[in-house]
């Protein structure tokens, strides 16, 4: 089968297309035929070695969405060979609901070989049903930042219907779920970004007040303005929490699952006087996967931003459209 394969943390370009064996699914497993494939920032921060237990060489990719091929011995599901399914790449969360543990966890695709390949082997409990509505593009694009985005909206953040939400760097993968799923929750949603046309992206899935964070230094001042912001969600880092310990009301939670452009330095004022809830999440458990893949079962027209689908071979360009911060939504990658 077509894989791609990382020998070596020198950027993108080492990423290779080659041929390797089909897996054996084993014990508990199920073999997915992949159709497609998305990029999460994680797959660049692995080639270029910005990710802990990197193991080469090995093959990239956590979300994916296909066929079954075939069952390991032992696979515990209801699902048949041929249905249509979608994979959480969330392995071994645990028995607390409140956070993964970390001697059982890991996510698909590092340390264990990944969805960028025709085929992949994935523990039963980790695939379900693809939504109906869905193309195997809009499916593959859920996983990792869908689920991130539900867990940091609904579960850490309690968005509640009629709340404002500030969404900061909303071209990113996981941002575009924050706001399409706040805009389902009939929350009214504040954005920002680097790039107006990405706004005017945010502004056609719902967002009510969009803010260009480089050109308008000063956009934590005017969403404060709009009136109370009740949540925040963050994955930049540097100064922005910063700047979102001013933008919140009393009261409010900030929530962050990255730091993309760094570590952060806040005042401790804002934090304890405005009594703000700081709040960490990562991925999710599997009652939140269940939770976030039955919202585009719910019979609405609710899609993921797809940016671009680049076919298998193309995969080295798809990483550089995401190291150079061009997309809106996710980047996909058709494995035909
Ligand atoms: N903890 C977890 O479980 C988890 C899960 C998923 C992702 N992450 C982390 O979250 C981050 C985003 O991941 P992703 O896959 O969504 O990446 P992505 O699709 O590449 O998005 C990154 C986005 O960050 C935004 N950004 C860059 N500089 C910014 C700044 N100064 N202020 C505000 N926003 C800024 C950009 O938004 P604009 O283009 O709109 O400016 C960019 O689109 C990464 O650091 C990733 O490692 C963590």
């Amino acid at each position: 089968m077509r894989a791609v394969r990382l020998a070596e943390t020198s950027g993108p370009a080492a990423l290779r297309v080659e041929q390797i064996p089909v897996p054996t699914p084993g014990e508990g497993e199920v073999l997915v035929r992949v159709r497609a494939a998305a990029l999460n920032r994680r797959d660049l921060f692995i080639t270029q070695g910005k990710y802990p237990n990197i193991v080469l060489p090995q093959t990239l990719g956590a979300d994916g969405a296909g066929e079954v091929a075939a069952f390991g011995a032992g696979a515990q599901t209801e699902l048949k060979v041929g249905d249509d399914v979608v994979i959480d790449p969330m392995i071994g969360w645990g028995d607390d609901e409140r956070v993964w543990d970390g001697r059982t966890s890991s996510l698909l695709g590092m340390p264990s070989a990944g969805t960028f390949a025709e085929y992949a082997c994935v523990p039963a409990a980790n695939v379900y049903v693809k939504p109906r509505g869905l193309t195997m593009e809009e499916a593959a694009a859920i996983p990792l930042a869908g689920l991130t985005a539900y867990r940091a909206t609904f579960v850490r953040g309690r968005l509640q219907p009629g709340e404002t939400v500030l969404i900061t760097g909303v071209g990113g993968g996981v941002q575009t779920f924050a706001l399409i799923f706040a805009k389902h929750a009939r929350a009214r949603v504040i954005v920002t970004s680097s790039s107006d046309e990405k706004l005017e992206q945010a502004r056609a899935l719902g967002a009510d007040l969009t803010l260009n964070y480089r050109t308008t230094a000063d956009w934590h001042k005017q969403a404060r303005a709009a009136g109370p912001i009740d949540l925040a969600i963050d994955s930049s880092g540097g100064d922005t929490v910063a700047k979102l310990l001013d933008a919140v009301r009393p009261g409010a939670r900030i929530v962050v699952y990255g730091g993309t452009v760094g570590e952060a330095t806040i005042r401790m004022f804002p934090l304890f006087w405005k009594h703000v809830d700081l709040l960490g999440t990562s991925m999710g458990s599997a009652q939140d996967f269940a939770e976030m893949l039955a919202i585009f079962e719910e019979g609405q027209p609710l899609k993921p931003a797809v940016d671009r689908i680049y076919p298998l071979e193309d995969v080295v360009s798809a990483v550089e459209r995401m190291q150079e911060a061009s997309q809106f939504g996710k980047i996909v990658l058709r494995i035909d």
